[in-house]
């Protein structure tokens, strides 16, 4: 049996009030402060993994008691030795690798202070995280008939570490691809290192606006804090595949252009009669491709640091599909805000688009 356990933590006092409700009735600072002293401890066992090879696995998930404000204001030192106490409580119950969620991925240094002290690998999941990010837009944009060899791909976000991922990945499939970034010097550097055809198949803007005005399909990754794209912009027809979290599609899309399909980033269905025994979002069965590449690494065996700070390769980016295929794990369909995307939806936005040309 192949063992894996991934760190997971509140995400705000509204989830720390279904356990204690007088998280409700106190400050938050109050709250951060009572949250931190406790010890990390196991909230459920992970049962049911079995791959197309037949190999099975079981993890656990491990709460790490801090809420996201303090995983980026709280000192670094600390924040780690509070990850490697949660890592040693992972490697008692039997873990051989541990997978490192939301907040937890990213201090100190996206996992590699943390794989420096500690005795059992790390890794963040970004990698397959891309990969599905990847296999969803190219999905959405064959249920919206769009032909990607005679479509413009917007990358918003695209110095990041998933955004240049997904650039260098999805590009050559494209007529034009726009990279999109705050930082000019960046942007042209990653564009020297983006095979297109000819020069007019790349360009870097600095403007998000402009750029989903013109795409037909856009992937958006960025870490800023508050929404990035506005109903307004963008182009009528469009695909936005949305891996930010916080998201970068502002809510008002779905509300004011019925002429757009929206979706979310990463959701997989894992192999086996799985039980994750704990309610953290996705549907029974289902996780994030963060969770699902712990899970792939320890079907395969693979007891490695393998996604460790910011530089997520192409080559992995890839080899993460295939050993996804070659253990069972599936894309969990179209889904947005959490809830499955059905024919008839896409179905009502295209004749939306129809609509739109004959006016
Ligand atoms: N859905 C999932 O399962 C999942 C898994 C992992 C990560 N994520 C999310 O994916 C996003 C990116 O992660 P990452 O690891 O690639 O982060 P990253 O390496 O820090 O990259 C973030 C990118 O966003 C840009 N950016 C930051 N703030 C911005 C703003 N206010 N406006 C426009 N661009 C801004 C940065 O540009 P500069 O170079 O100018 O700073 C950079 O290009 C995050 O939201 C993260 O939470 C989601």
């Amino acid at each position: 049996m192949e063992t894996f356990a991934f760190l997971i933590h509140p995400l705000d006092i509204d989830d720390i009030a279904k356990k204690y409700k007088i998280a409700k009735r106190v400050s938050p600072k109050v709250v951060g402060q009572v949250v931190r002293r406790r010890p990390s401890f196991v909230v459920s066992e992970i049962e049911g993994i079995q791959s197309k090879t037949g190999v099975k696995a079981k993890g656990w998930f491990i709460a790490v008691p801090l809420l996201p404000w303090q995983f980026t204001k709280l000192e670094e030192e600390y924040v780690v030795e509070k990850l490697a106490k949660a890592c040693k409580v992972a490697k008692k119950e039997g873990a051989k690798i541990v997978g490192l969620g939301a907040f937890t991925a990213i201090a100190g240094g996206g996992g590699k202070a943390l794989s420096e002290i500690v005795d059992i690998p790390v890794t963040t999941g970004n990698t397959y995280t891309t990969t599905t990010a990847i296999q969803g837009t190219m999905q959405a944009a064959k249920e919206m008939d769009i032909d990607p060899s005679q479509a413009t791909l917007a990358v918003v976000g695209a110095t990041g570490s998933i955004g240049q991922a997904c650039a260098k990945v999805m590009a050559p499939d494209f007529i034009k691809t726009i990279i999109v970034g705050r930082d000019k010097d960046r942007l042209n550097e990653l564009k020297d290192n983006i095979s297109v055809f000819g020069e007019e198949g790349i360009e870097a803007s600095t403007s998000v606006e402009d750029a989903v005005g013109k795409a037909d399909v856009i992937v958006t990754v960025t870490g800023a804090t508050g929404s990035v794209i506005k109903p307004g912009s963008i182009k009528s027809g469009a695909i936005i595949c949305d891996v930010a979290r916080p998201r970068d599609v502002s809510r008002k899309v779905s509300v004011e252009r019925d002429d757009v399909l929206v979706i979310d980033g990463s959701i997989v269905k894992a192999p086996g009669d799985v039980s994750f025994n704990f309610d953290f979002g996705p549907p029974p069965g289902m996780c994030e491709g963060c969770v699902g590449e712990t899970i792939i690494l320890a079907l395969e065996r693979r007891y490695e640091n393998y996604t460790i700070g910011k530089n997520i390769t192409v080559d992995k980016v890839k080899e993460m599909e295939m050993l996804a295929e070659k253990h069972g794990f599936t894309l969990a369909g179209l889904r947005r805000h959490e809830q499955l995307i059905t024919i008839s939806e896409i179905d009502k936005i295209k004749s939306k688009i129809k609509e739109g040309k004959k006016r």
